[in-house]
C-alpha cells in the first residue's frame, strides 16, 4: 500500500520561541510546502504535560502560530492549527497507550531527562507524551516528519507503534513514517554553554535569542555570548573541542544559508572581536523582518484565532476519517 506524501510537525507553546526553534524547525517547514501537503500544529496538549499558566499558554499558542505565519507558512496551502481543537488527537493517543509497551516508554531519554530524579512526581501525561506524539503524526498518516535529532527516538517509537498496530490487527493501515532529521547543522546550542541545547527553560535569558527580541537585544546577547580567546580556525577541524566557537559559526552558517567551511574561509584567523559584530549584524538583518511580521500578527489575535479555527476544521476532516476506520479495525460498536 502506498501513502500520499504528507508532512506533519509540531512545536510546543511552552515559553519563549527562540532561534533554535526557528533555525532547527520553523525555517525548515517552509520549503516543504512546495513538495508536500503539510500540517503544522501548535501542540498545546503536549505543553500541559508540565504545568502551564493558562494566560501564558494562551499567549504562547498565538505566538507559535504567529511565528509559523511570519516565517512564510501559507495557511491556505498548508494546515496550521492547535492540537486541542481536534479531539481525535486525544482519542487516538488513548488507543496508542494500549499499543505501546511500558518497556518502550521507560526507555525514552526525554522523559528521563525531563522527569529527572523526581520521576515519582512527574505527570502521567509526561510519561505518555510520545504516544500522543505518535497519534499526532498517524492521525494524518503523515509519511514524513521534520524534527530535530532530539526527537529521533520519539519518531522511532511512532514507527514501532504503527508497526505493532498494523501487525496486531492484521492490517496495513498506518504508514511507517520517515523522520527528516535536521542533523547537526540545525542544532543550536545555548549562548552561555556550547554543550547545552538552546532552550526556553534555561533560567538565563542571555542563553537564547528570542524571536521577539528587538535589534538591540539581539546585538547585546551576541556580544555577551560565551566564546574563547583564540582566533577562528580556517578549517572545520579546528573547531573541535571549541563548543562555543562551533555554535556561533553554526548560527552564522544557518542564518546566512552558507556552509561552515565557507564562513571559516572568510573569518579564519580573525578573533571574536570581529566575528561577533558581523554575526550580530547578520542576525538582526535576518530576524528583524520576521520579528516585525510576528508583531503585526500578534497585534490582531482574532486573525490568528480565525486561521487556527479554519486549520482545525480542515484537520478534523482527515482526523475523523482516520478515527472512524480505527474504531472499525478495533471492533468498537458504532
Ligand atoms: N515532541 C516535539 C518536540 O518537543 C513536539 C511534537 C509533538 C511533535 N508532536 C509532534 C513534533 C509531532 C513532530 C511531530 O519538539
Amino acid at each position: 500500500m502506498t501513502f500520499k506524501d504528507r508532512v506533519f510537525s509540531g512545536i510546543q507553546p511552552s515559553g519563549d520561541l527562540h532561534l533554535g526553534n526557528y533555525l532547527g524547525a520553523i525555517k525548515r517547514f517552509v520549503p516543504l510546502q512546495e513538495s508536500h501537503d503539510c500540517i503544522y500544529c501548535v501542540v498545546d496538549m503536549h505543553a500541559i504535560t508540565v504545568f502551564q499558566d493558562p494566560k501564558k499558554l494562551h499567549k504562547s499558542t498565538l505566538e507559535v502560530a504567529a511565528a509559523y505565519l511570519a516565517a512564510g507558512i501559507d495557511p491556505k496551502k498548508s494546515i496550521i492549527f492547535n492540537q486541542s481543537q481536534v479531539a481525535e488527537h486525544a482519542e487516538l493517543a488513548w488507543v496508542f497507550n494500549c499499543v505501546a509497551r511500558m518497556g518502550w516508554m521507560s526507555r525514552m531519554t526525554q522523559f528521563k531527562d525531563k522527569a529527572g530524579k523526581n520521576a515519582e512526581k512527574a505527570s502521567l501525561g509526561l510519561f505518555a507524551y510520545p504516544a500522543l506524539m505518535a497519534a499526532d503524526i498517524l492521525l494524518y498518516k503523515a509519511t514524513h516528519v521534520p524534527v530535530g535529532d532530539d526527537q529521533k527516538q520519539h519518531l522511532e517509537l511512532t514507527r514501532d507503534i504503527a508497526a505493532k498496530f498494523n501487525n496486531d490487527f492484521g492490517v496495513e493501515f498506518f504508514p511507517i513514517t520517515e523522520p527528516l532529521i535536521a542533523g547537526e547543522a540545525a542544532r543550536i546550542m545555548s549562548l552561555r554553554d556550547g554543550g547545552k541545547k538552546m532552550s526556553s527553560s534555561d533560567p538565563s535569558e542571555l542563553s537564547r535569542i528570542s524571536l521577539t527580541d528587538d535589534a538591540d537585544k539581539i546585538a547585546k546577547k551576541i556580544k555577551k555570548a560565551k566564546s574563547d580567546p583564540e582566533p577562528l580556525p580556517s578549517e572545520i577541524a579546528g573547531l573541535e573541542g571549541r563548543a562555543e566557537a562551533k555554535n556561533l559559526v553554526g548560527i552564522f552558517a544557518a542564518l546566512s544559508g552558507r556552509s561552515k567551511s565557507d564562513i571559516l574561509s572568510e573569518f579564519g584567523g580573525q578573533g571574536f572581536g570581529v566575528f561577533k559584530p558581523a554575526l550580530a549584524e547578520l542576525a538582526v538583518a535576518k530576524l528583524a523582518p520576521m520579528n516585525k511580521e510576528m508583531a503585526r500578527y500578534l497585534d490582531d489575535p482574532k486573525q490568528i484565532e480565525d486561521i487556527l479555527r479554519d486549520g482545525a476544521e480542515r484537520a478534523s476532516v482527515i482526523a475523523k476519517e482516520t478515527m472512524k476506520e480505527v474504531r472499525d479495525i478495533i471492533g468498537f460498536v458504532k
